[in-house]
């Protein structure tokens, strides 16, 4: 069986095709009405289904032009559309001799059934003749109207699908463009790679990361952009992510800038199918982790040196603690050491006994010292000074200090500005870093030691933990010595930290330098390379009022008493003996209590007698600063010394002595005392 099918549009043609040969039908297509005709022309056909809206000739004619033919009117012949289709269409095919009439889409069978039936008809020999076909004009008639409406129709659904296009068309202009502002105006890089690698699309972000145009890039790969060590992992990436999820996890990686820096980031990747599933691209959103990277390592060295700060202060608090009594007892070492050598012959061996004895404490004494000045309680009396005076005072006792090897530069800095700081801080400070350097450099060497002024604004503060935004007086200890590695860099400020052989270093040089330091408000930064030296740079803060005279030391004669009457309160009995001896020596009549109630007692029976307080701070009952308040309600006159092995709050704010305070540190030499008294009651009310 054979069936001509008419239809112009291809799918329609496809599927009818598909249908009927499907069924066991042989099936000719044409295109419109005259193509079929001439297939009909040449060839038998058992039955026609046909569109009717087709150009050239439509199926309307084609109908008419079959049933008035005597050669085909006796093929059946369908009606099969979709367009506009209306009840008159029926009507009117039937009329003009169709034998049947469906609308499209309808399913299968009922086409196959339509079929099928019209050729068990034609068999039959009815239907296929119709016997009373309308006549021409007729025919043109109702043709006409049927045609007229049916381009109205199609005219009303192209207006349709037209505007409906326009909408798409806006909606896609309006997404694109949304698509776009947000391509341009993302702070990551997006990047879009062919399979190949080549970087087919960029964003602003992205060119800008790497310094290339986004011209530039479309000539390259991605591999081009990543410093070889990153490849293998990349690849893995492609390989086992992306390929195979569609997708990979966030990684990190670098990329080469045009100017051959390279930085970190971060991304991730996405595959692109195309409509077919193959793998057509890969697209990836990356940020530059530069930032992030920093700041990163910025908090982990700000988290470093706050741990290192409160390891000092807890190494502090214990040392401070110790040097109160340490202290006591080194006094009375020193003392009696001292007073035993001047009875004794130089040449006796007793002598030199004592001298080693008396040179120990003075050792020790000095480690006391050390350790209350790393752990700020050490009592200071601040000056405001010129640090370049300061320091040109010093030179030549730094000279003797480092040896003939080592040569000293000492740059000051013009017009430096004042601080304010105890200046035998700065002698503890220098002679520290000094001797260090001097050690650090074997043979031949150079020491330079420079003054500065410097300025830190806050973004140099919240880079660099403990440093003030300000004005800083620079002091800067440079040698070409030994220089240090990382390791011992990190560990340097530990008090009791020393890479020198026993009994050469007991480590505390560095410690105290750094307690000073933090003492006066300052801090201070090592730079140090193996091989190449060592740079220590301190910062004290400006002070903004000028500088006032410094006190002249006092002399290096044993001032001697001239009989006034000294009252001592201690409440160590071994010190306080250790004083009286030393006073009467001096040509003083000493009282002595062994606490504050039993000196309130005595001051009241010797009345008029007292000239002079000398008292420990730190008694139980009664600290020495109230003791002080007491006696003076009775002696208006009486002028009073405080002693103290640290510091101590009565009589200081933060370690710095209160102005017109009268202080001497423990432990103390007769000579040190002898000038403290003197001066004491020296001082004019
Ligand atoms: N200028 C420098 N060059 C190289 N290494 C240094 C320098 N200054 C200090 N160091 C290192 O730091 C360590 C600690 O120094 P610090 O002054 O605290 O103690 P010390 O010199 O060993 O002993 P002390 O000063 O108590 O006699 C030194 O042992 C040394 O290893
Ligand atoms: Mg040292």
């Amino acid at each position: 069986m054979r069936i001509l099918s008419v239809d112009d549009q291809d799918e329609n043609r496809y599927l009818v095709e598909a249908l009927l040969t499907g069924n066991g039908y042989e099936v000719q297509s044409a295109a419109n009405g005259a193509e079929a005709l001439d297939y009909l022309q040449n060839d038998t056909f058992d039955l026609i289904i046909s569109d009717i809206l087709m150009p050239v000739m439509d199926g309307f004619e084609l109908c008419r032009k079959v049933k008035t033919d005597e050669r085909w009117r006796h093929i059946p012949f369908i009606v099969y559309t979709a367009t506009y289709t209306g009840p008159q269409d029926e009507a009117f095919s039937l009329k003009i001799g169709a034998n049947r009439f469906i609308v499209k889409p309808c399913e299968p069978e009922v086409l196959m059934e339509a079929v099928n039936s019209a050729l068990a008809a034609a068999r039959n020999g009815d239907a296929s003749q119709p016997t009373d076909l309308p006549r021409e004009e007729e025919v043109f008639k109702l043709y006409n109207e049927r045609l007229v409406r049916k381009l109205e129709q199609k005219m009303l659904q192209l207006e349709k699908e037209t505007a409906a296009l326009r909408e798409a068309q806006e909606a896609l202009r309006t997404s694109e463009q949304k698509y776009r502002r947000l391509h341009e105006s993302m702070t990551d890089g997006f990047a879009y790679v062919d399979m190949q690698g080549y970087i087919r699309e960029s964003n602003e972000a992205f060119c800008e990361m790497l310094g290339y145009s986004a011209t530039e890039l479309s000539k390259m790969t991605y591999l081009d952009l990543t410093p070889e060590q990153w490849h293998l992992q990349e690849q893995e990436i492609v390989d086992r992510q992306i390929l195979v999820n569609g997708f990979s996890n966030v990684y990190e990686k670098e990329y080469r800038r045009k100017d051959g820096s390279i930085f970190p980031v971060e991304l991730r990747a996405f595959l692109v199918r195309n409509a077919l599933g193959e793998e057509e691209a890969m697209w990836a959103i990356v940020r530059d982790l530069t930032e992030r990277k920093r700041a990163g390592k910025i908090q982990k060295d700000l988290e470093n040196q706050l741990h290192q700060a409160q390891k000092m202060e807890s190494v502090g608090r214990l040392a401070g603690g110790v040097a109160h009594d340490y202290n006591n007892m080194l006094s009375v070492i020193l003392g009696y050491a001292q007073m035993g050598l001047e009875k004794t012959e130089p040449d006796s061996s007793l002598h030199d006994d004592l001298c080693a004895i008396l040179d120990a404490a003075k050792r020790s004494a000095a480690i006391t010292r050390q350790l209350l000045a790393f752990a700020r309680k050490q009592t200071i009396a601040p000056q405001i000074l010129d640090l370049n005076e300061t320091i040109q005072g010093m030179l030549k006792m730094l000279r003797r200090l480092i040896g003939e090897d080592v040569r000293l530069t000492w740059i000051p800095a013009p017009c430096l500005w004042p601080v304010m700081i105890d200046p035998s801080q700065i002698d503890q400070l220098l002679a520290n870093l000094c001797v260090n350097a001097r050690d650090a450099i074997i043979g031949v060497g150079k020491i330079t030691i420079e003054t500065n002024m410097i300025a830190f604004d806050h973004e140099y503060c919240t880079a660099h933990a403990a440093t003030k935004p300000g004005d800083y007086v620079m002091l800067v200890v440079s040698d070409n010595g030994c220089g240090m590695e990382r390791e011992i860099l990190d560990k340097i400020f530990e008090p009791f930290f020393t890479t020198k052989a026993f009994g050469q270093g007991t480590g505390l040089g560095l410690a105290t330098v750094y307690g000073i330091v933090k003492q006066n408000s300052g801090f201070i930064n090592v730079y140090s390379e193996p091989e190449k030296g060592t740079t220590f740079k301190i910062y004290l803060p400006r002070h903004t009022e000028p500088v006032t005279t410094i006190d002249k030391e006092s002399p290096d004669i044993m001032q001697r008493g001239r009989g006034e009457t000294v009252l001592v309160v201690e409440d160590e009995p071994s010190i306080l003996k250790l004083i009286t001896k030393m006073l009467e020596i001096l040509g003083y009549v000493v009282v002595t209590a062994r606490s504050p109630v039993e000196a309130i007692t005595l001051a009241k029976e010797y009345r008029t007698a007292v000239d002079l307080l000398i008292t420990d701070v730190i008694m139980p009952e009664m600290n020495g600063r109230d003791l002080a308040d007491v006696l003076l309600a009775i002696y208006p006159d009486l002028k009073c010394l405080f002693m103290s092995g640290y510091t101590a709050n009565v009589i200081t704010s933060q370690g710095i002595l209160e102005a017109d305070v009268h202080f001497i540190q423990k432990p103390f030499s007769a000579m040190d005392l002898a000038a403290k008294v003197r001066k004491t009651l020296e001082e004019e009310v």
